[in-house]
């Protein structure tokens, strides 16, 4: 069955391009983003291991930690760095699962069949520091995620946390966020004393900094 989320994310352990990891002990207290690839070597991957090596100081600030995936060896993927490296004007120091038997693809449901027996698709996991699975994402083989996207969810999910609140559609840090109906108005004055607009009864917004 796949995961969903709320589940603890499974624990492995697992050589990766930074040596051998357990992911739960790997994931301390940060949170994660745990993204899989189709294999070495390809221009998606390319671009999308680039980009998350250019975000480095993002992930930082959110105190979030990348961990990609794909299904070759650890020395196909550190000769693959030097090429993404290369290409994307970056500089890679996340570590890289090597997944060559396909444990951990399995484990997390990653290799869909009918894209493909033997590679895995473009799977994200959000993983909070309680190691629980906040957000899963699959993209095909054939289109790059949009990390723009990938750093939102992860905001609304920190400051939905830290705030009690939910986000509207297209929210961006800054933006106005929603009062969820489980709160009462009672409950909210106390917990949103700067107030809030009253679109309907179960449409609240409010600011938060
Ligand atoms: C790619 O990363 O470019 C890719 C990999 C597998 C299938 C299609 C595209």
């Amino acid at each position: 069955m796949s995961l969903r989320i709320g589940d603890t994310a499974p624990n492995f352990t697992i050589p990766t391009t930074k040596g051998e990891i357990t992911f739960h002990d790997w994931i301390g207290d940060s949170w994660v983003f745990f993204f899989s690839h189709p294999a070495d070597f390809t221009p998606v991957c390319t671009t999308e291991m680039g980009r998350t090596a250019q975000l480095s100081q993002e992930f930082i600030n959110h105190n979030t930690k990348p961990l990609g995936l794909s299904t070759d060896t650890v020395e196909e993927h550190i000769k693959w760095i030097d090429d993404v490296n290369d290409t994307q004007d970056t500089d890679l120091a996340f570590p890289i699962v090597a997944d060559a038997d396909h444990k951990v693809a399995q484990l997390y449901d990653m290799i869909h069949p009918g894209e493909s027996e033997t590679a895995a698709v473009r799977s994200v996991f959000i993983i909070d520091p309680n190691k629980r699975i906040r957000l899963t994402m699959t993209y095909p083989m054939s289109v790059g995620r949009n990390f723009d996207e990938i750093l939102r969810v992860i905001d609304a999910l920190q400051t939905g946390d830290k705030y009690k609140i939910a986000t509207p559609a297209d929210w961006l840090p800054g933006g106005k966020v929603i009062i969820p109906p489980s709160v009462t108005n009672e409950q909210a004055r106390t917990q949103f004393p700067q107030g809030w607009d009253e679109v309907r009864p179960y449409l609240r917004f409010t600011e938060v900094k």
